[in-house]
C-alpha cells in the first residue's frame, strides 16, 4: 500500500512514464473512513486504472473549532480498510503546510448563490474552505474522474460549479448515500454519537421519507411545518433547518413546477453533533 505525503512525490508517481496513459480516479476524504467513503472508492477502482484516495482534514472548512479538534482520525485503520478494497490504491495524506504551501487560508468564491443557502447560511466560510482545498487537490492529482457523495449534496453541486467556472478538465461523478441499517446516513461523525442516539438515528431518514410521500399532495410550507413539529416532539434530535429546494440551483421552492426536480434537505443536532441528510423528491 503506497502512502504519499508530498505533492511532488505524488506527481512523480502519477505522471511517470509507466502511468502516462492511465486513467486516474480520485476520491477526496477527511479520513475516519466508513462504508460511505468505501462505496466511492470501489466505484473509482472499478472505473479507472489508478485510484488515489486523499486523507486530509482540511482546517479551512471548519467553522467550528471544537468540530475540527474532535474530528476522528485513525490513519492505520483507514489504510487497512482501503487495502481490503484494493492494495493498488494510492493514499495521499499531506500535512496542511504541504497542501497549502504554508498559507493555510481560504480563497473567496462566487458560486451563483449555491454557497449562500442551507449549509452556506449556517456554516459561514465553509464552502470557501471546501472549494479551496478541492481545487488544490484536483490540480495536484489531475484525475480523469473525481467521486463525491450525494450525502453532501450541496458540496457536490458546488464542486460541479467550481469545475465549470475554472474550466477544469475533470469529470465529477455523483455517488448515492450509504446508510446504516436503521437509515441513518453514514458519517464519520456518527462514532461521536451515544449508542442510544445512534440506534434512534433512523428518525432523520424516516422524516425525509414521509416528507417525500407528502410532497405529492401537500405544499412545501405545510410539509416544513410538519417536519418542525415532528422534531419539536422528539427529545433526541434538534432541527437546524428543513428545506425543499430545486436540485440544480438549490433555491428554496416557492411553487412546485413541472420539469423541475426537487430535493429535501435536513440539518439537525444530536448529542451536540451536527448531522445532515437529504432525499430526492
Ligand atoms: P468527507 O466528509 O470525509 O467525505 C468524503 C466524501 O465521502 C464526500 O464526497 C462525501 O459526500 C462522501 N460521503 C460521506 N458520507 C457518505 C455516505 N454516507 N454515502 C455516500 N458518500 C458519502 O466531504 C468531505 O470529506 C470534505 O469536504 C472534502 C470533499 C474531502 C474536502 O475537504
Amino acid at each position: 500500500m503506497q502512502v504519499i505525503h508530498y505533492k511532488k512525490e505524488l506527481q512523480n508517481v502519477l505522471f511517470s512514464k509507466e502511468n502516462k496513459n492511465h486513467t486516474i480516479g480520485f476520491v477526496p476524504t477527511m479520513g475516519a473512513l466508513h462504508k460511505g467513503h468505501l462505496s466511492l472508492v470501489k466505484r473509482a477502482v472499478n472505473d479507472n486504472d489508478l485510484t488515489i484516495v486523499s486523507i486530509f482534514i482540511n482546517p479551512t472548512q471548519f467553522d467550528n473549532k471544537e468540530d475540527l479538534e474532535k474530528y476522528p482520525t485513525d490513519l492505520e485503520k483507514d489504510i487497512a480498510l482501503l487495502k481490503k478494497v484494493s492494495s493498488k490504491i494510492i493514499i495521499f495524506a499531506p500535512s496542511a503546510t504541504e497542501m497549502y504551501d504554508g498559507n493555510i487560508t481560504s480563497k473567496e468564491f462566487d458560486f451563483n448563490g449555491l454557497e449562500k443557502v442551507m449549509e452556506g447560511e449556517f456554516r459561514p466560510g465553509h464552502f470557501n474552505g471546501v472549494a479551496t482545498i478541492v481545487e488544490l487537490l484536483l490540480l495536484a492529482v489531475k484525475p480523469t474522474k473525481a467521486y463525491f457523495g450525494e450525502k453532501d449534496f450541496q458540496q457536490l453541486q458546488i464542486i460541479k460549479k467550481l469545475v465549470e467556472l475554472k474550466k477544469l478538465p475533470f469529470q465529477i461523478i455523483a455517488c448515492p448515500i450509504e446508510r446504516e441499517s436503521n437509515g441513518l446516513a453514514k458519517s464519520s461523525r456518527n462514532q461521536r454519537l451515544s449508542k442510544s442516539t445512534r440506534e434512534k438515528g433512523g428518525f432523520i431518514f424516516e422524516t425525509l421519507k414521509t416528507a417525500k410521500s407528502k410532497f405529492g399532495t401537500e405544499n412545501a410550507n405545510s410539509i416544513t411545518e410538519w417536519v418542525a413539529e415532528k422534531f419539536a416532539a422528539n427529545e433526541v434530535f434538534e432541527l437546524e433547518y428543513f428545506q425543499i429546494a430545486d436540485t440544480e440551483t438549490l433555491t428554496p421552492i416557492l411553487k412546485k413546477q413541472k420539469n423541475i426536480k426537487y430535493r429535501a434537505f435536513i440539518a439537525a443536532y444530536a448529542d451536540g453533533i451536527r448531522l445532515i441528510d437529504n432525499i430526492a423528491l
